[in-house]
């Protein structure tokens, strides 16, 4: 079933990479303001994954960023982000991904995140290990903060609330080497799955931002928390890294 899930992600990434540096023809819409957007080529992923599973898995059911509702079976569910990183997709940066997640039994079984302007396919089967494009990968064994790269995100609500990291941002920045926004959840937790940055954390995303790369991250030898968890309702906050920063990280953010 992997490389199944593999073929579907790679298949999905190419369609929407058609569609890439091409801003004067692409179709974009807001959802919630003008941070929260949606394009043509979100879409057009989500229409090939759902084609796809309903061409080679017709009884598994689905959660997916762009359709309302889970649909389909509980047995096994794919969880979905189809475009995880669209306001970069839209300014023609690369880090977008296609997230894709495997539950069995409500249990992470595969995650696959495939980053298709970049090439790079980062994906993990539960007891087997994670992988980029067919190299084993493991998180950093860096313990100091001073010489970490450490990423984050911020919500898309953080006009209207204050709850927008900035106080988290303010902790941590001056304890480390420096910060990255990469834009994309995916791409962030898979990025420290494979020891390019030390450690990441970000408040209020959603289950198809994270289910794929928190099998790869941990996979990979990561230690992730869902902190905040009696605030389910305003989303996931979500800090990784190895075990050693993933504590201190902890320990600094709210
Ligand atoms: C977003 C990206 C971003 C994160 C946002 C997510 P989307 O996903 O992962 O890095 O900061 O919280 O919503 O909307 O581009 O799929
Ligand atoms: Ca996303
Ligand atoms: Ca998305």
């Amino acid at each position: 079933m992997l490389d199944s899930v593999i073929e579907c992600a790679r298949g999905a990434g190419q369609t929407a990479l058609q569609y890439f540096r091409h801003k004067g023809v692409i179709e974009v819409e807001n959802k919630l303001n003008d941070s929260d957007i949606v394009t043509i080529a979100d879409k057009a992923s989500e229409a090939y994954i759902k084609k796809y599973i309903a061409q080679h898995f017709l009884t598994h059911g689905i959660l997916s960023e762009e359709s309302t509702e889970s649909i389909g079976s509980e047995d096994y569910r794919w969880v979905v982000d189809p475009v995880d990183g669209t306001t970069n997709f839209f300014a023609g940066i690369p880090f977008w991904a296609v997230s894709i997640g495997i539950e069995h039994h409500g249990k992470r079984e595969i995650g696959v995140v495939y980053v298709p302007a970049l090439d790079e396919m980062f994906y993990a089967q539960r007891g087997h290990g994670a992988y980029l494009n067919g190299r084993r990968i493991h998180v950093s064994e860096e313990r100091q903060l001073s010489r970490s790269v450490i990423a984050t995100g911020f919500p898309v609500d953080k006009d209207v609330s204050p709850d927008n990291n900035m106080e988290n941002l303010a902790a941590v920045l001056p304890k480390v080497r420096d910060i990255r926004r990469l834009g994309s959840a995916a791409t962030d937790m898979c990025y420290v799955a494979a020891g390019f940055m030390q450690g990441y954390w970000e408040l209020k995303l959603h289950e198809w931002d994270v289910n794929a790369a928190t099998l790869i991250l941990e996979e990979a030898g990561g230690t992730l928390t869902r902190f905040r968890e009696w605030n389910g309702v305003e989303g996931i906050c979500i800090v990784c890294g190895n075990k050693s920063i993933h504590d201190k990280l902890l320990s600094l953010i709210r």
